[in-house]
């Protein structure tokens, strides 16, 4: 007789859909490091000298009780005058900041009007909190027009939630529309900068930078910046509502503040001339990538396979060759949409992404057979 679990996990694979974890190998066409920070000198010199200076390794409790740590405000202040915004507060992960945005902004007077591509953790906030979740056509500006038409006079309040740069397709998200949109229909926009934070906009501030500052963002501190943790930027009566009242932030310990002192340095780097010459080096092999793959040019390439085992297979062939490429199935990605997510970083080389399609082509051509 097989117990609850193991049904769950044999249905899971006879889908084709068990996860199971496993260990880096091969060239990396996956890891979200975009620049490189992830191994940075810079970054293992700061954490060795705040070691040495004795910085606590725990924090030691929540954030409002003996968990706060001036390495905690020092970053905290840095992220909000690098990305413009009054104050900026620190989470342990980007999920954690994303949950506790959607569960404590919004009530149950409240609409929250999402994009059909948006993370998990985004949905999972809505899903737990009080206000209406509403989901938008993907990137459609005429569908979020309508929304906000049909909930402007029943909702007290309206937010917006998008990525700037969407996780698993790679897309850009039409930022000034639906800043304007936002503007005309009294709305909070809310972008999730988790992979355009230290990659694009001007000085790698985020797609967003451009914008005025009446809206909330979040930057995820794992991905380019190579660390762990999500900041999320907005006005000083935002900050200290989240302060107030988010039970991810009350009822959680404080990350250490030694990745809080990590997490500043990687800004630093964003900031610096090697920053500003990785990102153009990152920019240079989207756009080659582009031309062969189409697209929009950012450094996530969806390569869409369809069936579940197939994009399994493809990627277990890649994998054999010494690419470290990973399939993603549903439900991270919608039904019959399985696909490989190609992640670009700027230390590839060019011949390197040569093999890499060259290894790939003939799965792609099966597929047009
Ligand atoms: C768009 C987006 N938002 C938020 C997160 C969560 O960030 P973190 O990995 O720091 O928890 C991710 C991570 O995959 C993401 O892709």
């Amino acid at each position: 007789m097989m117990n609850q679990f193991q049904k769950q996990l044999k249905q899971l694979e006879d889908k084709g859909r068990l996860r199971c974890l496993s260990s880096e190998s091969g060239v990396d066409l996956t890891s979200n490091d975009y620049l490189g920070f992830r191994n940075h000198p810079k970054l293992r010199d700061a954490a060795l000298s705040a070691i040495e200076s004795g910085i606590d390794l725990g924090s030691g409790g929540s954030r409002l009780l003996r968990g706060n740590h001036p390495a905690h405000e020092d970053l905290e202040e840095f992220a909000a005058s690098f990305f413009g915004y009054e104050r900026s507060l620190y989470f342990a992960t980007g999920f954690q900041a994303n949950y506790a945005l959607f569960t404590t902004l919004s009530t149950r007077h409240d609409v929250v009007l999402y994009d059909s591509l948006i993370h998990a953790s985004v949905k999972d906030g809505i899903h737990a909190g009080h206000a209406k979740g509403v989901k938008v056509a993907h990137n459609d500006l005429n569908a979020y027009e309508d929304a906000l038409k049909r909930f402007r006079d029943e909702a007290q309040q309206i937010f917006i939630a998008v990525e700037s740069l969407y996780s698993m397709d790679g897309d850009f998200a039409p930022l000034p529309e639906l800043y304007e949109l936002a503007q005309k229909y009294d709305a909070t926009l809310i972008v999730d900068e988790a992979h355009a934070t230290g990659v694009w906009g001007e000085g790698g501030k985020g797609c967003a930078e451009s914008l005025p500052r009446n809206l909330i963002t979040l930057h995820t501190c794992g991905k380019a910046l190579g660390v762990a943790g999500g900041l999320v930027c907005a006005s000083g009566d935002i900050i200290d509502t989240l302060i107030n009242t988010a039970r991810p932030f009350i009822y959680s310990t404080a990350p250490p503040p030694l990745q809080a002192v990590l997490v500043k340095e990687a800004l630093r780097l964003v900031q610096s001339e090697e920053g500003k010459e990785r990102r153009e080096r990152l920019h240079i092999i989207c756009n080659n990538v582009k031309l062969q793959m189409g697209g929009e040019g950012s450094q996530i390439v969806p390569i869409i396979l369809g069936e579940d085992e197939h994009a399994v297979f493809v990627a277990s062939a890649l994998q054999k060759a010494d690419f470290d490429i990973r399939a993603i199935r549903p439900p991270t990605v919608p039904e019959g949409s399985a696909r490989l997510r190609l992640s670009l970083n700027a230390d590839l080389e060019k011949e390197t992404l040569d093999q890499f399609f060259a290894h790939l082509t003939p799965y792609l051509q099966d597929k047009a057979a």
